[in-house]
C-alpha cells in the first residue's frame, strides 16, 4: 500500500513514529476507550474516572455534530476508533469512515472486523468520498495538519483547504465537531524542542484565529469552548496509568522510552498549567450558501 502524501503537516513516517509505537503500549495507559485525546472532566467531580471522562468527551462530539442522528459519518483523523465504535455500537450510525496516517491504526480497527466501520489509511487531502456525510468528527487531528516553521498566512492556507473539503463533504446544514490543542499564552518558538522533534514531529498547532480565519464563509462557529484544564487531568491521568503499570509499559517499551513519554506528557500538563496551551472544542455548521468562497 503507497504512503498517502502530506505536502503540508506531519507525514506517514512522523505520524507513525509516535503513534506506531505499539498498539499494546498505548493500551496500557489509554485507557479502555483508547482515546488519544483531552477528556471531557466534570470538574466539580472529583471522583470521576478518565474512561468516564473520555465517554463524556465522545458523547459531546457525536451530539455537537449531529452523528447520533446521521447515516454516515466521517472521522478524520480517527486513532484507534474512540469514536467509531460507540458510533456503531449504540447509535446504530451504519456507515462510518475513519481516516488515519497510522497503518497501525488500521489494522488495530479492520482487524475487528465490524460491519459499519471502515478505517482508511488515507490523509483528508487525498480523501474522494463516493457519498457526502452528515456529520464529521474530528479530534486531536488538526494540530498536525501544520508544521513548526510554517508562517501564520501558510497555516491559515492549509486550514483553510481542509475546512473547504469538509464544507464539500457534508450534506447542507452538515456540522463538524472539532478539537485541537491551540496556542494560548505561548508562540511557535517557544514549541519545546524536545517535543517538536522527539515527540511529535512535523507538528504545529494552530491559534484560535487561525482556524477562525479558515473557516469564514464556509462554517457558523455555533460554539467554542476552551477547556485547558481537561486536557492537563487527561495528561496527568495518562501519566499515573504508566506509572501504575510501569512494569509492563517497560516490558513493551524499554525504560528510555517510557521515562521519555514521562517527561513528554510532564511537560504538556505544566504548559496547561502554565496557560500557554488552550484545548479548543468547536461546533462548525456548514453555511449552505456563502457569501465568499
Ligand atoms: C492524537 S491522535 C487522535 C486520535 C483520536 N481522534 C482520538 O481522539 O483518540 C491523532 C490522529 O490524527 C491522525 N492524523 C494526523 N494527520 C492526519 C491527516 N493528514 N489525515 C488523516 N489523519 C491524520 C493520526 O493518524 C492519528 O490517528
Amino acid at each position: 500500500m503507497s504512503k498517502p502524501s502530506s505536502e503540508y503537516g506531519a507525514s506517514a513516517d512522523a505520524i507513525e513514529y509516535h503513534y506506531g509505537t505499539g498498539n499494546d503500549y498505548f493500551a496500557l495507559w489509554l485507557g479502555d476507550s483508547m482515546a488519544y485525546s483531552s477528556a471531557l472532566w466534570d470538574l466539580d467531580d472529583p471522583e470521576q474516572t478518565l474512561d468516564q471522562a473520555q465517554r463524556a468527551k465522545i458523547r459531546h462530539h457525536i451530539e455537537q455534530s449531529r452523528a447520533n442522528k446521521a447515516e454516515r459519518v466521517l472521522d478524520i483523523g480517527c486513532g484507534w476508533g474512540s469514536v467509531l465504535f460507540p458510533l456503531a455500537d449504540n447509535y446504530k450510525v451504519p456507515s462510518i469512515t475513519g481516516l488515519t496516517l497510522s497503518d497501525s491504526q488500521v489494522n488495530w480497527i479492520n482487524g475487528l472486523n465490524h460491519p459499519s466501520i471502515e478505517a482508511r489509511l488515507e490523509s483528508w487531502k487525498d480523501h474522494q468520498p463516493e457519498e457526502n456525510y452528515d456529520s464529521i468528527i474530528s479530534i486531536g487531528a488538526f494540530e498536525h495538519f501544520t508544521k513548526l516553521g510554517m508562517s501564520s498566512d501558510e497555516k491559515v492556507e492549509v486550514y483553510r483547504e481542509f475546512f473547504k473539503k469538509c464544507h464539500g463533504w457534508l450534506n447542507d446544514g452538515g456540522c463538524l465537531s472539532l478539537q485541537t490543542v491551540g496556542y494560548d499564552n505561548a508562540l511557535p518558538s517557544s514549541f519545546d524542542e524536545f517535543l517538536a522533534t522527539e515527540i511529535f514531529p512535523e507538528t504545529d498547532t494552530p491559534f484560535l484565529a487561525e482556524i477562525c480565519k479558515g473557516c469564514e464563509h464556509l462554517f457558523h462557529v455555533d460554539l467554542v469552548y476552551n477547556h485547558a484544564e481537561h486536557y492537563r487531568l487527561t495528561l496527568r491521568a495518562w501519566y499515573d496509568n504508566i506509572k501504575a503499570n510501569r512494569d509492563a509499559c517497560v516490558a513493551e517499551k524499554g525504560e528510555e522510552e517510557v521515562a521519555r513519554f514521562e517527561k513528554y506528557l510532564r511537560l504538556c500538563a505544566y504548559m496547561y498549567e502554565v496557560g500557554g496551551l488552550a484545548l479548543y472544542r468547536l461546533t462548525l455548521r456548514r453555511i449552505d450558501k456563502p457569501k465568499v468562497w
